[in-house]
């Protein structure tokens, strides 16, 4: 699918990745990107980055983790535009901490990691069914693939977006509903470079574990992997290696994983 001519939301789309996203959508002549965030400021400064480029931007505040806005959010843009044709949920939270994470903290990775998902799968798909067309897009991480040492949380409920994700590719692919999910290890954006600052482990071991991609690296490969029609956009290629040495040995692997985590440690 190309982005050219195409009605987008992205969610998490003031910061980071997300920005990186609406501002390549843009540049390769998508319609109009909405700029879905908690972050209004920050949103409404993307939103106009995307007008600047001819596409029609619109910033829009709102909780991923509450239904009630992620459902008023697809009304006010299917009102607007139409339709939708790519939906990006890709606002995602991170904690750095390990079992005791406090309960409310493992709460909030569910809400926003996982149900964020739910919701918008909910809401979006029965106009894209309707016309028999639409686009899905998860980012998750590529710790929903392998593992994020220091992070349990973050670690759980990415894997668990993941298996909502193939679940959907299963179910809605044959309905003309394209699903894709984003795993990229490190990128360099407030949720990683704010780990690494304050000394989190887990920021520390995916530091690590291989090269920091910029945001726009990540938006080049989610443009490439959507042309492509692919389940799986991995921006860090290698991603794809340790998942097959993890699936044919899986203790050989943990045990790189724990040597990975001693040395993180130690650096
Ligand atoms: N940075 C990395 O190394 C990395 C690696 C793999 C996956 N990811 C994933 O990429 C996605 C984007 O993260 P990023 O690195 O760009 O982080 P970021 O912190 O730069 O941006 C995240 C954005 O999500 C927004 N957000 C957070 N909670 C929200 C909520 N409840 N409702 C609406 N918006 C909310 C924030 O305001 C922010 O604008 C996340 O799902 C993250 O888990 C990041």
């Amino acid at each position: 699918m190309k982005v050219h001519g195409r009605v987008v939301v992205v969610t998490g789309g003031a910061n980071g990745i997300g920005a990186a996203m609406v501002r390549r959508f843009a540049a390769d002549g998508a319609l109009g990107v909405v700029v879905a965030d908690l972050d209004d400021a920050k949103a409404s400064e993307v939103a106009a980055d995307a007008d600047r480029v001819g596409s029609q931007g619109l910033a829009m505040r709102c909780d991923v983790g509450d239904e009630d806005q992620v459902r008023s959010l697809v009304t006010a843009v299917l009102e607007r535009f139409g339709r939708i044709d790519l939906f990006c949920s890709n606002a995602g939270v991170a904690f750095g901490k390990g079992v005791d994470a406090a309960t409310e903290e493992w709460d909030l990775a569910w809400r926003v990691n996982v149900m964020a998902h739910v919701f918008a799968a909910r809401a979006v798909l029965p106009s894209m069914l309707a016309r028999g067309a639409g686009y899905l897009l998860h980012t998750c991480s590529a710790a929903g693939l392998l593992t994020s040492p220091g992070d349990a949380p973050y670690t759980v409920s990415k894997h668990a977006a993941v298996a909502f994700a193939e679940w959907l590719a299963v179910t809605y692919r044959d309905k003309g509903i394209l699903i894709s999910v984003l795993c990229p290890q490190g990128v360099r954006t407030d949720m990683l470079l704010g780990g690494l600052a304050s000394g989190d482990p887990a920021a520390r071991v995916v530091a690590a574990a291989g090269e920091l991609l910029e945001p726009e690296q990540v938006a080049d490969a989610v443009v490439e992997g959507l042309d492509a029609e692919r389940f799986l956009i991995l921006p860090h290629p290698e991603v794809a290696t340790y998942l097959r040495r993890k699936a044919e040995d899986p203790d050989r692997w943990l045990a790189g994983m724990r040597r990975l985590t001693a040395r993180a440690a130690g650096a």
